[in-house]
């Protein structure tokens, strides 16, 4: 591995005592405000994955998008390399948003079903400027290629991909400005499951080679463990509960770690297809 000497100690990203609030329509009431993200602090560095964990409605999605700049927050902090989010000027918030890649679970919602995926992906390379005009043509070849499609995709349409495909797409688009940050939100729960491991491969592929540090967002503790260095679990906004993998599958002892574990293991399916043991 080569050093960067002019890498600082920062982590990459380092959220502190993050606060989000929505404010929930009440009809004549008014509005009742409902604290998405409460109080929650973490780092992530270069290169490492990171799984975020939790149940419905724990917070993950609100706190992945305040780290993106793209959901403003009500308190604390949110800095990258060192840099608060809120005190960068419009160039420099431009400048780290070329530079982190997002997917979410629908990649309906990420693609423009009238651009083709050339269109698509050029879109993405004129924006962040990864190349200059006339080596957009190649990077599209060459994104595509790092996703596994081949160039006949280059004049497809979403609606003519499978949900695998489209999902190599959206991850494409998403690489297109060498990110040193890639989020992924829950990028498999809308696939199959043979489909689901060649995208979280393809996600960990992509991180040997680009090297970004993943924030990899799931309800699926078992998958959270085999992709993560670090697992931070995530209940009613807050994190209760963090560590290595292996601290969490064996020697966590906080409660709702515990009830998440227990549940992983009765979801593994079983052979015979009977018990409580069946995915679901
Ligand atoms: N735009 C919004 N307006 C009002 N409330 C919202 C909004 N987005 C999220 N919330 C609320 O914030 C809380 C956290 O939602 P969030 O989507 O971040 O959870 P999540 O962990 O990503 O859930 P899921 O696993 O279902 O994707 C929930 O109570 C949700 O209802
Ligand atoms: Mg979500």
């Amino acid at each position: 591995m080569t050093i960067d000497k002019t890498a600082s100690n920062h982590p990459l990203v380092s959220v502190n005592d993050l606060e989000v609030t929505f404010k929930v329509s009440q009809g004549w009431f008014g509005h009742r405000p409902v604290l998405a993200v409460n109080g929650v602090s973490l780092d992530l560095h270069a290169g490492e994955v990171v799984a975020l964990v939790g149940e419905s409605g724990s917070g993950k999605t609100t706190l992945a998008r305040s780290i993106a700049g793209l959901r403003p927050w009500t308190a604390g902090s949110v800095h990258y390399k060192g840099v608060n989010l809120a005190d960068m000027t419009r160039r420099e918030l431009r400048g780290f948003r070329s530079r982190r890649g997002i997917v979410f679970q629908n990649p309906n919602a990420s693609l423009n079903p009238r651009m083709r995926v050339e269109d698509a992906l050029g879109e993405m390379l004129s924006v962040t400027k990864t190349v200059g005009r006339k080596q957009i043509s190649a990077e599209i070849d060459r994104l595509l290629d790092s996703v596994a499609l081949s160039r006949s995709y280059r004049v497809k349409y979403p609606l003519e991909l499978s949900g695998g495909e489209r999902q190599r797409v959206a991850i494409a688009r998403a690489i297109a400005g060498r990110p040193s940050l890639f989020i992924a939100d829950e990028i498999t729960s809308a696939l199959d499951v043979s489909v689901s491991a060649q995208i979280v491969n393809l996600v960990l592929d992509l991180r040997d080679e680009l090297k970004f540090a993943c924030l990899f967002i799931t309800h699926d503790l078992t998958l959270a463990l085999a992709v993560a260095q670090r697992v931070e679990i995530m209940k009613s906004g807050k994190v209760v509960d963090r560590g290595t993998p292996s601290y969490i599958a064996n020697e966590s002892t906080n409660d709702y770690t515990k009830v998440l574990m227990t549940r992983q293991l009765d979801a593994v399916p079983t052979l015979d297809g009977g018990g409580p043991g069946v995915l679901r």
